[in-house]
C-alpha cells in the first residue's frame, strides 16, 4: 500500500504526542515530535545563559545555531524516539516547566524555525511519517495526505499537563501550568513566522471530552480513509 505523511498540529497539551505516537506505531510509520526539537534548542539556550528572565540574546543564539545538532534515537527498551542535543540525550531535561516557559520565545526566531523545518522536511521525503507540532500541515508538509488539528478546553489541557508533570515527580502548581499553557498558545498563535493555525484542509479534533482510546480511534479512522 502507499505510504503517506500525516501532520498533527494543535494547541499545547491536547494529547497530540500520545495519540500521534500510537498512530505511528500501529501504522509502522516513523513518529517525529517536533516540539522536542524546539525544546532541545531552548534547553541549550538556557544552559548557555542565552536566555534569562525570558530575555533572549537572539543574535548570539543565531550565531550558535550552526553548531547545534538535534537528532532522534530509538530507546530499545521503551521504543520511544528520544531527542539528542549534540550527541547528549536530553529527553528528560526538555520536559520541565523551565523549558516550557521559554520555548515559545525560542520558537518565534525565524532562523531557528528555518533550521528545524529543513531537517523535518528531509525526514518526511520518503513518506511513512506521523509528525506532530504547530506548523506541520501549514508549513512543513502543506501537501500531507492527512492533516489533523487538535484542540481542547484550556482547563482540560492544563489538568492533563499537570498530571503528567506530577507523575514525573515535578513539584508544580496547577495555576502555573494553566498560565504556561495559555501563554504558549498566545505566543504560538500570534507570532509572525508560521503562526499556529488550522490548515484549511485539516480535520478538527476537539479532545475535551475524549479519552486516549477515543482520540486514537478517531485518528486511526481518518488515517485508514487517507491511506
Ligand atoms: O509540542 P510541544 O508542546 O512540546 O511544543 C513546545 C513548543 O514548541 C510549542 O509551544 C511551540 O512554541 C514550539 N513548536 C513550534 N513548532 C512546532 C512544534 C513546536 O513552534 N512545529
Amino acid at each position: 500500500s502507499n505510504k503517506i505523511n500525516i501532520a498533527i498540529d494543535g494547541h499545547s497539551s491536547t494529547g497530540k504526542s500520545t495519540s500521534a505516537r500510537r498512530l505511528a506505531h500501529e501504522l509502522g510509520y516513523l513518529f517525529v515530535d517536533t516540539g522536542a526539537m524546539y525544546r532541545a534548542i531552548s534547553y541549550f539556550a538556557l544552559r548557555e545563559n542565552l536566555i534569562t528572565d525570558q530575555q533572549l540574546n537572539t543574535e548570539k543564539l543565531i550565531e550558535e545555531l550552526p553548531g547545534i545538532s538535534i537528532n532522534f534515537q530509538r530507546n530499545p527498551e521503551t521504543h520511544i524516539n528520544e531527542v539528542y542535543l549534540n550527541g547528549e540525550n536530553v529527553e528528560k531535561e526538555i520536559r520541565t516547566l523551565e523549558v516550557s516557559n521559554v520555548v515559545s520565545i525560542i520558537a518565534s526566531v525565524s532562523e531557528v524555525r528555518a533550521k528545524l523545518v529543513e531537517q523535518q522536511q528531509a525526514m518526511g521525503k520518503n513518506k511513512g511519517l506521523v509528525m506532530d507540532g504547530r506548523d506541520i500541515g501549514t508549513v512543513v508538509f502543506p501537501d500531507a495526505e492527512l492533516k489533523v488539528f487538535m484542540t481542547a478546553a484550556a482547563d482540560v489541557r492544563a489538568q492533563r499537563r499537570y498530571d503528567e508533570l506530577k507523575e514525573r515527580g515535578d513539584d508544580v502548581d496547577y495555576q502555573q501550568v494553566l498560565e504556561n499553557v495559555l501563554e504558549r498558545d498566545e505566543i504560538d498563535s500570534t507570532r509572525e513566522d508560521s503562526p499556529l493555525r488550522q490548515a484549511d484542509d485539516a480535520m478538527l479534533l476537539d479532545t475535551s471530552t475524549m479519552n486516549r482510546e477515543q482520540q486514537f480511534e478517531q485518528l486511526m479512522h481518518w488515517a485508514n480513509q487517507a491511506i
